[in-house]
């Protein structure tokens, strides 16, 4: 008996068996896990919830998997960190970040993939494969290890060190591609069906948003139940965008918290912004973004699969999205990491940049609650942060008797 009662097309609401595995909808449109909510209310209430598990899956009743098949490593339940001087100095006096490099792998991506291998260990699915820009080639990798499962991982050749290293060390079989996420995804997409890989590729199945939509229901509970004016998160994919908007959803159907949303805002990089332009040309869907490039790997995504999901929580949200440049974001991680302690991801980093804009414009004001999603720990980027801080090579040493007297 699955757990949750059928998969959704997000686009034509075509509904499907929940219990086989699924990718895309035949229209294209990724699908969305439902689940019978009114039933839920009545056997979990949000006070059951601090007896669950101190990980994700503390919010299993709204999670596909059962508990025979949970592969964890101790995903979620991160901690929410007010800030106790970055808010004074950007004036913002409620300012928290939800340290998402806390998690296993060191980012978000791992409660995504814990969710999709849970999934694969209950549908029988023995191989899998992913495109990824990096942190999602770790996480499913190090999950794929814990459950037993080959994984084919297909990144950019010039992703950061530490995710190569990690996805070899947890014995996957790694392809280096010479292009972007999008070409290693066509490749996902050409070779999967004949070798017999399940695509785990963002949004082509349906059971990553799950994980991630619990960085949702965390931040409510961290909250007492009361959502934040406004959420910065840095949108790539925008997955744990849309999974927050999800489960925001979710809890209203479960009468736990009110109608009231926090504006979402989506954050991009100035060098791969198509939910920036999309949003400002007010389009539904983004355009490819031409010669994407950033120093922020996680948003190296020129065309995201679920951009008009994004684009819609955005929206009815009253959020925005904004682009920053590279040298901003690396600013701000510094600014983060040397007044808070928290070494961020240049991703996390971003939103920060982000949020000074949007103080300085008025678009958010000193008396809002405001959470930042740091998505990843900075410890996975060095070849980021060395461009701030090269390390100079010791001067070389005077010959004796070649020094000029003091006079
Ligand atoms: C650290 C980090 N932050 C953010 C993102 C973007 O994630 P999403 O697909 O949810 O937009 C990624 C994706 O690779 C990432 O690695
Ligand atoms: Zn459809």
């Amino acid at each position: 008996m699955p757990k949750a009662t059928y998969l959704e097309c997000s686009l034509c609401h075509q509904r499907l068996d929940a219990g086989a595995a699924a990718n895309l909808c035949q229209c294209g449109g990724p699908l969305l896990v439902r689940y019978d909510l009114d039933s839920i209310r009545h056997r979990w209430r949000r006070r059951d919830v601090p007896n669950g598990r101190y990980s994700m899956w503390r919010y299993s009743p709204v999670l596909p998997a059962s508990d025979s098949s949970i592969i964890s490593l101790g995903e979620g339940w991160t901690p929410l960190l007010r800030t106790r001087r970055l808010g004074e100095q950007l004036g913002a006096d409620q300012l928290w970040i939800k340290d998402e490099g806390m998690n296993p792998t060191a980012s978000f991506k791992a409660r995504g993939l814990s969710c999709a291998i849970s999934m694969c260990v209950e549908l029988g699915i023995r191989k899998v494969a992913i495109p990824s820009a990096g942190n999602a080639a770790s996480a499913l990798a190090a999950y794929a290890a814990a459950a037993g499962i080959e994984s084919h991982i297909f990144m950019p050749r010039d992703v950061p060190q530490a995710n190569y290293l990690e996805c070899k060390a947890y014995g996957a079989d790694v392809t280096l591609v010479d292009g972007l996420i999008s070409d290693c995804g066509r490749m996902v997409a050409e070779r999967g069906p004949g070798e017999g890989w399940f695509d785990v590729s963002t949004l082509k199945e349906p059971y990553r948003i799950e994980g991630k939509k619990t960085m949702g229901y965390e931040v409510a509970e961290q909250m007492s139940w009361e959502l934040p004016d406004a959420i910065f998160y840095p949108t790539g994919g925008g997955v744990g965008l849309i999974g927050m908007w999800k489960a925001f959803e979710e809890m209203e159907r479960l009468g736990w918290i009110g109608s009231r949303r926090p504006k979402m805002i989506a954050v991009q990089a100035e060098g791969c912004a198509p939910v920036v332009r999309a949003f400002e040309e007010n389009e539904p869907r983004s355009r490819f973004f031409e010669n994407a490039a950033t120093i922020a790997a996680g948003l190296r995504v020129p065309k995201p699969l679920g951009d008009f999901l994004v684009l819609e929580a955005v929206r009815a949200s009253h959020g925005t999205a904004l682009a920053v440049s590279d040298r901003e974001l690396l600013d701000a991680g510094v600014q983060l990491a040397s007044m808070e302690g928290i070494y961020a991801a240049p991703e996390g980093a971003a939103c920060v940049a982000a949020l000074r804009k949007l103080l300085a414009s008025g678009f958010l004001q000193r008396t809002d609650r405001i959470v930042i999603y740091n998505t990843g720990s900075g410890l996975k980027y060095p070849e980021a942060y060395s461009t701030l801080f090269p390390r100079t090579a010791p001067p070389a040493e005077e010959p004796p008797g070649d020094s000029t007297p003091l006079q």
